[in-house]
């Protein structure tokens, strides 16, 4: 597998030209929320990879932090943001979040968002290292599917142009270095080019990477390694948010058990059924990092279990009706048993690095949700806060977009790649297997602690997947060619970062250096990674 700017090779004179003003790739909350604001104005398309509602947005459980709590303030959001974030969030981006939040939420109600309320009052519940009541929920817990279907409805109600089953390869530009579209797979599986005067990356995480996994399917992180090959700066890959308490019982898909669900009173046992979380400051909602090392420690030696027999029953299933019904199916009813529950991998902190009005380095391309990076995060992503900075980060992006005029690009503008050396055509690639072994090794070795061992021992396996890899033109080969290279990007920047912080916690430097309080920038074509004071 060779480090060329496209993925596969595609020739300009065969291939279907579609023109946008605007192109979204991704159907999440900030895709969505991008493309209501933006539609005002031009003509939008979004693509995304599976059906419209297919995101980690969907799938968000416990909510949306916000300051709009009467005994809240957005200095308050702000102060625990920066704490949790370990000594390395961007300021700048964190009080643009605290600040334009609660007016990002109004229009998020307005919009016809439905969050649950009390007396007719938002109901404001608390998670992990919130020092406030500010997280608004819906449903129970069913935050983002409500959000989802409020911003589809909009969506669908408008000139916004949705094409779904698209799959993005990789984007196209010009002589001069510029976006001018992307090169994707249609729901036909052709290839086709859409060009446009902006294109908005908002394709959400990676969580597939990793063998156990809070995140759907479709989070193979393809709009970050297909910014990568363009040529942008990628930050902060090293910083993986592992979320403490997935459903863990063998055979059964990992699934969300909500922080939501500690905030309102769930402790943690341990295969002795005793809490081993009291003696730790902050206990059950200490930060995620901590809580999911301290289950991690416990695992050793049994299963960990979330208890809810803390809160009142009835509240219980009303409260969490989605966990409750999820974990009968397993045959667990959580409000008289404990749930079996694990780390797994939940969010990434890092991503294609954009400034606070989601430009990347390259022109003409923008992201902005889990995919991009400003820094808002840190090392370590407050509970609750992604949701809020997909809403925030695609305000700031139409504010930048609506000031600037551009013309639609031209065909003949294009860098076409044809020059690839031709793949052995008799050779298949074992998706199936390697997909299997780099997610585990992703798990083993570079997942909630790591050491200097398994971080070159992960490396050179990667690097020996590579070398069986071959590209062709469909979805599972072109996302693991993805997941491969992401897969070396975090280890090479989690190798590098010889300290502990936040997601990112290495058993030989375990403590935070004050010298390493800095963001890690990685492009394709360098060989090490370099450094930005924050
Ligand atoms: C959860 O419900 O625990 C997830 C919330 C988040 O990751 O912000």
């Amino acid at each position: 597998m060779q480090d060329n700017e496209y993925l596969i090779p595609w020739d300009k004179n065969s291939i279907d030209v579609k023109y946008t003003e605007v192109l979204i790739l991704g159907s999440g909350i900030a895709g969505l929320f991008t493309a209501i604001n933006l539609s005002e104005k031009y003509e939008v398309t979004i693509l995304t990879k599976k059906n419209i509602m297919e995101s980690n947005t969907e799938h968000a459980q416990g909510g949306i932090a916000v300051a709009l709590n009467l005994e809240d303030s957005p200095e308050s959001h702000y102060g625990d943001t920066i704490k949790a974030g370990g000594g390395l969030c961007n300021i700048d981006a964190v009080k643009i979040l605290a600040e334009k939040g609660p007016n990002c939420v109004r229009k998020l109600i307005e919009l016809g968002t439905q969050f649950d309320r009390h007396d007719d009052m938002l109901d404001f519940t608390t998670e992990g290292a919130h020092s406030r009541k500010r997280v608004l929920r819906a449903k129970g817990d069913a935050t983002g599917g409500e959000i989802e279907r409020a911003l589809v409805e909009k969506v669908r109600n408008s000139s916004v142009q949705v094409k779904e089953n698209y799959f993005v390869i990789d984007f196209i530009k010009n002589n001069d270095n510029e976006v001018i579209g992307a090169l994707v797979l249609d729901n036909n599986c052709k290839m086709e080019a859409w060009l446009s005067k902006t294109v908005i990356i908002a394709t959400g995480g990676l969580g597939q990477l990793y063998k156990h996994t809070t995140n759907p399917a479709v989070t193979t992180g393809d709009g970050i390694v297909a910014a990568y090959r363009a040529g942008a700066e990628l930050m902060d890959m090293e910083f993986i948010q592992f979320h403490p308490t997935a459903l863990l019982i063998p055979g059964v898909p990992s699934f969300l058990i909500s922080e939501a669900a500690r905030g309102e009173g769930a402790k943690l046992l341990n295969s002795q059924g005793k809490r081993f979380m009291e003696s730790i400051p902050g206990q059950e909602l200490a930060a995620r990092d901590v809580v999911a090392r301290a289950i991690w420690e416990q695992m050793k030696t049994g299963t960990v279990y979330l208890d809810f027999s803390y809160i009142n029953s009835q509240k219980v299933q009303e409260r969490f009706p989605k966990i409750y019904k999820t974990c009968l199916q397993y045959g667990i009813d959580i409000s008289t048993t404990p749930v079996p529950v694990g780390p797994a991998a939940h969010y990434i902190m890092g991503g294609v690095k954009v400034d606070n009005s989601g430009q990347t380095s390259l022109v003409n391309l923008y992201a902005c949700g889990e995919c991009a990076c400003n820094g808002v995060h840190g090392a370590n992503r407050l509970a609750s806060n992604s949701l809020l900075d997909g809403l925030v980060f695609a305000e700031m992006i139409t504010e930048k977009i609506k000031q600037e005029t551009r013309p639609l690009p031209r065909w003949g503008d294009a860098k076409s790649f044809t020059n690839h050396v031709k793949s052995n055509k008799r050779y298949k690639t074992d998706v199936e297997r390697i997909r299997a072994e780099l997610r585990e090794i992703m798990w083993d070795r570079v997942g909630i602690i790591r050491n200097t061992e398994g971080l070159s021992d992960a490396y050179a396996r990667i690097e020996r997947l590579k070398e069986v890899y071959v590209p062709r033109v469909k979805i599972p080969e072109l996302e693991l060619g993805n997941m491969l290279t992401l897969g070396s990007i975090i280890v090479k920047s989690a190798f590098e970062r010889q300290e502990s912080r936040g997601g990112h916690y290495r058993s030989d430097y375990p403590e935070p250096l004050e010298d390493w309080r800095k963001h890690s920038v990685y492009k394709k074509g360098e060989k090490n990674v370099s450094y930005v004071a924050i």
